[in-house]
């Protein structure tokens, strides 16, 4: 299996699967001289991790082990290999729906490809890979950390509930983001998406959502003008996450219904230097930051594993009844425990374009 590993200059693989022993990412390219702790990277793996309201019960510690690259709590420039071992994998529950194929799922196009797939949660289409990614992530939100660039990702909407109120700064978003059980900063919303969970989950259902991620303090000049345009380089991270449907930067979709006079962003010569007056764009002109808030947003469909049953055909072709068995652990809505990992694959990517950026002209 090809392509396990994502960015350029700040290169991250993964390996591991859900019911293996241990899952881990190896970060190459990471700066010397960053301070990194497997507590600060266990702290960031916690709000990810399964096991809370609304998530999945599966309860997985999630403690992550720095095997390379860190010396006296600094990185070496050598590369980090971080591994989270597997501890709550019941493989158990898989055993009555091993030979069906999963609608929504992923273990018909693996047989497809591969011929073989490892059915207890996934494999290596289970989630549980972004964990790897959280971990990374951390690291590369320290590095934007060091040039004040903030990131930070929310629940947008649940269901047919979409937030109304959002605190202006980034600091007050966030933690607002950190105080909501479910990453939703505005409350009155929050309690209703709350509340539409239970009805879906009681009835055997699950819900889809929206996140939104904003990023501030991004200077101007991150990204390339063809191929490594930054906004198809964070649609690539977002879309390569499971679960994903779309991807929108700034107006997104509603950009095809208005006008360029409606549309177009004017400039004006602020305090902090050239900005717009309006941010339509989402932060970037032909693939390239701008120096304006970075925003976009990310759809995730409803979790596949429901409790209802659904019609499906087993591995032989053979009409059968998917049904879960009664204590499957699912999430009824994986777009709350996405909220990290959008954040994550933010980071990654920032960081990729900032440190390509160091390299783009002489003065
Ligand atoms: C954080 C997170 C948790 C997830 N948890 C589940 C889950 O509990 N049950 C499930 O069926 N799918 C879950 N998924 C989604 C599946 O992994 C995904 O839908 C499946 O692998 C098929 O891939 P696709 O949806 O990208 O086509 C989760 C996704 C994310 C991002």
């Amino acid at each position: 299996m090809a392509s396990n590993s994502f960015g350029d200059i700040f290169r991250i693989t993964t390996w591991g699967e859900s019911h293996g022993k241990a899952i881990g990412v190896v970060i190459d390219g990471c700066p010397a001289g960053l301070d990194i702790s497997e507590d600060e990277i266990n702290m960031a793996l916690a709000r990810r991790a399964p096991g809370k309201v609304y998530t999945t019960p599966r309860v997985e510690a999630d403690l992550a082990e720095i095997f390379s690259g860190v010396f006296e709590g600094k990185t070496t420039g050598t590369p980090i290999s971080i591994i989270i071992r597997n501890k709550d994998a019941d493989s158990s529950q898989y055993a009555t729906i091993k030979n069906l194929l999963r609608p929504g799922h992923a273990n018909y196009t693996y047989i497809e490809k591969y011929g073989i797939f490892d059915y207890r949660g996934g494999g290596r289409a289970s989630a549980r890979e972004t964990a790897c990614r959280v971990a990374a992530g951390c690291i590369a939100n320290k590095i934007l950390q060091h040039y004040q660039i903030k990131v930070v990702a929310y629940i947008k909407s649940i269901g047919s509930i979409t937030v109304n109120h959002l605190p202006e700064s980034v600091l007050a978003l966030q933690t607002a983001t950190q105080l909501s059980p479910i990453f939703c900063p505005d409350t009155i919303a929050c309690d209703l998406m709350r509340a539409e969970i239970t009805k879906a989950s009681e009835a055997g259902d699950s819900l889809g959502g929206v996140i939104e991620f904003r990023v501030e303090d991004l200077p101007a000049g991150l990204g390339d003008p063809v191929y490594e345009k930054l906004e198809a380089n964070l649609a690539k991270a977002m879309l390569g996450l499971p679960a994903t449907k779309g991807f929108e930067i700034g107006e997104g979709f509603t950009a095809a219904t208005m006008q360029g006079s409606m549309h177009n962003d004017s400039f004006e010569n602020a305090q902090e230097g050239i900005r717009t007056t309006t941010n339509r764009a989402g932060g970037t002109l032909g693939g390239i930051s701008n120096g304006m808030p970075l925003l976009g947003r990310v759809a995730f469909k409803p979790t596949s594993s429901i409790k209802k049953a659904q019609q499906t055909v087993d591995l032989a072709g053979q009409a059968a009844v998917f049904q879960l068995p009664e204590t499957a652990r699912h999430d009824p809505c994986v777009a709350i425990r996405a909220v990290p990992i959008v954040e994550a694959m933010c980071a990654l990517v920032l960081v990729d374009a900032l440190l390509r950026n160091r390299c783009t002209r002489l003065g």
